[in-house]
């Protein structure tokens, strides 16, 4: 590779500036927290190299070895505590798979191949990896709190969703009538598990709904870095007609629960329309 040394600097730079364009300068790879993350190293082996004759390891952004292949055999001398037990080489695709994935494993990583020939170790292949780490936040849930005066149309309510990552962009309140669609949006709390470095995200809030009108309450968990919509099961509220034993009608607001989900325990406050003595929903 004579290259001089004037140019060589120059010619580097458009290298990496070619492969940044193609996209290849680094592969990207995503892993889900608790599974087996990839780590390539895109070897062509253009000449058929066997084993006997490479060096391959890798390292992480600290340098610190995940694994060393020598010569075939597997060194686990050089690789740093927090690795041992934790790889697998997958020989066929020259890619090194990471068990149990961790948020703190996220970062860059490099493949190192090395010939070992009659000169000693010749360098003839690298890439390098960065390695993405996602956890799936819950299904948000909602839960009512009830209030305690029972003529009233304010809702106070609960969204949690819970171990996830990266942070959410966003929690928020859907409420549907028939005619309307609003978005109530409010702080969102978040908490952080110091071990795993998850989230747990809740908002909390109270508003009035329109009476006399069926809405529906969803709460919508929108996600890094996808903007994907993460919704809540519907909280459903009803205005029925309540027929009285004097014929005096009273209305009686009821929420429902969706049927795939009656097990849990949300959306299970009936809010009266009116102050009434009677407590039978007879309809359910
Ligand atoms: C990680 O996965 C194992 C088995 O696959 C499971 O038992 C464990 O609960 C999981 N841990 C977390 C924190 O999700
Ligand atoms: C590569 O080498 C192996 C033996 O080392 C041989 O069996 C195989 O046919 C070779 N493949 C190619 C494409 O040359
Ligand atoms: C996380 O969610 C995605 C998209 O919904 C899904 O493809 C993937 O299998 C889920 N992963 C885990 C570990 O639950
Ligand atoms: C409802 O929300 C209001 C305002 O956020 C709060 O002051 C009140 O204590 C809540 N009521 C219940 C029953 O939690
Ligand atoms: C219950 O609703 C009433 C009427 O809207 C309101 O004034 C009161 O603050 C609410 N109580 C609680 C505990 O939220
Ligand atoms: C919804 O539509 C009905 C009839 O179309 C109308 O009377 C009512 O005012 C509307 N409600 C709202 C909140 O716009
Ligand atoms: C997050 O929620 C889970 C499940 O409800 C709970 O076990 C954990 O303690 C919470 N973690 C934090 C940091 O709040
Ligand atoms: C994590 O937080 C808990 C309490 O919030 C604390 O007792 C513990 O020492 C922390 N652990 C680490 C590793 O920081
Ligand atoms: C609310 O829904 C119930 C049952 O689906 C229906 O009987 C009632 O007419 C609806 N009320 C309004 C105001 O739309
Ligand atoms: C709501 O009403 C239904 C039907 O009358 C009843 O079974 C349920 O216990 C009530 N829930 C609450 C929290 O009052
Ligand atoms: C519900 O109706 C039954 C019979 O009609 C009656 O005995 C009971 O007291 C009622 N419950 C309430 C809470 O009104």
């Amino acid at each position: 590779m004579g290259i001089c040394d004037s140019t060589m600097g120059l010619r580097n730079t458009l290298v990496v500036m070619a492969l940044l364009l193609s996209g290849a300068a680094s592969l990207e790879s995503q892993a889900f927290f608790n599974e087996t993350g990839d780590l390539p190293c895109h070897f062509p082996n253009s000449q058929n190299r066997s084993l006997d004759e490479l060096v391959i390891f890798w390292q992480d952004q600290n340098k610190l070895v995940l694994y060393e292949l020598y010569r075939g055999q597997e060194k686990p001398h050089n690789v740093h505590p927090k690795y041992i037990g934790r790889t697998s080489f997958d020989q066929d695709s020259w890619t090194l798979r990471l068990h149990n994935v961790q948020i703190k494993d996220k970062g860059s990583y490099q493949c190192f191949i090395h010939h070992k020939g009659p000169q000693g170790l010749v360098p003839i292949h690298q890439m390098s990896s960065d390695l993405s780490v996602l956890a799936n936040f819950s299904q948000p849930e909602i839960n009512l709190i009830p209030n305690q005066t029972e003529n009233s149309n304010i809702i106070n309510l609960t969204c949690s969703s819970t171990q996830g990552y990266p942070e959410p962009q966003r929690m928020y309140i859907l409420l549907k009538t028939k005619n309307s669609t609003t978005e109530y949006d409010t702080v969102m709390k978040k908490s952080q598990n110091n071990i795993t470095e998850l989230y747990n995200i809740s908002i909390s809030m109270s508003f009035s709904i329109p009476p006399e009108t069926n809405v529906s309450i969803f709460c919508v968990l929108q996600l890094e870095p996808t903007k994907t919509l993460l919704f809540s099961p519907p909280c459903n509220i009803e205005t029925i007609k309540v027929e009285g034993t004097e014929s005096e009608q009273t209305e009686k607001r009821v929420e429902l629960q969706e049927p795939e989900r009656s097990e849990e325990v949300q959306c299970d406050t009936n809010i009266s329309e009116t102050a009434s003595g009677d407590k039978n929903a007879t309809h359910f």
